[in-house]
């Protein structure tokens, strides 16, 4: 059993880390973005120059080492003791990291240390990713699955990157949401699918507060 985990998974840009993050403070957990930990392995990865196969790419986030560590009631990736947060969406990343995440080695790795550091917070965790409610936390006792349409999601994306709202940036960026959604959706391995349980939230037309509120509701109700 997780009692104390509340798993948001969904596509790129649905917003699913800023939701998460909002969710985690209005119930005094932490935020454990499991995409973070994916991006920062990948930037270990692309500074080392390492080989892509699993099990080299496991050995060197142990021994870099690339963690996530507790910072206040947020998990931060770190590579060899530096704070990532930043470097983790530089665009070299965001090109390479549904390839790693798609190796087997990497997610058993990845889900051992989110995992371990969910025991680490002593109220519990609001974890977003692809497979959080599926594989890493099937038992958590609240799972939503968010959504948005491809347009929404690349305007909250290049919103909150800060990059142009111009139609060439935005198709830009739709279409690197796209390739990655693909490659999530299509992997063998944990791909992108809600859980059988989820409550599947559609944020399209949904204010933030909206949606954060929902889940608010949802987890107030399972944990009553
Ligand atoms: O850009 P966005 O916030 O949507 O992605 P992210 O949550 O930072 O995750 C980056 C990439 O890591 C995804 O495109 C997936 O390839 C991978 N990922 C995964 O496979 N499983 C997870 N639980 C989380 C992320």
């Amino acid at each position: 059993m997780s009692p104390r985990v509340i798993a948001i998974d969904g596509p790129a840009g649905s917003g699913k880390s800023t939701t998460a993050r909002a969710v985690a403070e209005r119930l005094g957990l932490a935020h454990l973005d499991s995409g973070a930990l994916y991006r920062a392995v990948t930037l270990g990865v692309l500074d080392a120059g390492t080989p892509e196969s699993g099990d080299p790419i496991v050995g060197l986030a142990r021994s870099l080492p690339v963690r996530l560590s507790l910072v206040g009631e947020s998990f931060r990736p770190e590579v060899a003791g530096v704070d990532v947060s930043q470097a983790v969406r530089e665009p070299r990343v965001n090109a390479k990291v549904s390839a790693i995440a798609a190796l087997p080695a990497v997610r058993d790795w990845v889900n051992d240390e989110l995992r371990a550091a969910a025991d680490l917070h002593p109220r519990g965790v609001v974890a977003d990713g692809r497979d959080i409610g599926t594989v890493v936390f099937p038992d958590a006792p609240v799972k939503v699955f968010l959504t948005a349409s491809p347009q929404e999601r690349a305007k909250r994306r290049s919103l909150q990157a800060g990059s142009g709202s111009a139609a060439d940036d935005l198709l830009r960026v739709q279409s690197d949401l796209a390739r990655r959604d693909a490659a999530d959706s299509g992997r063998k391995v944990a791909p992108l699918v809600p859980a059988a349980d989820a409550v599947v939230l559609d944020t399209t037309k949904m204010g933030f507060e909206e949606q954060v509120g929902v889940i608010v509701k949802l987890a107030r109700n399972a944990f009553a």
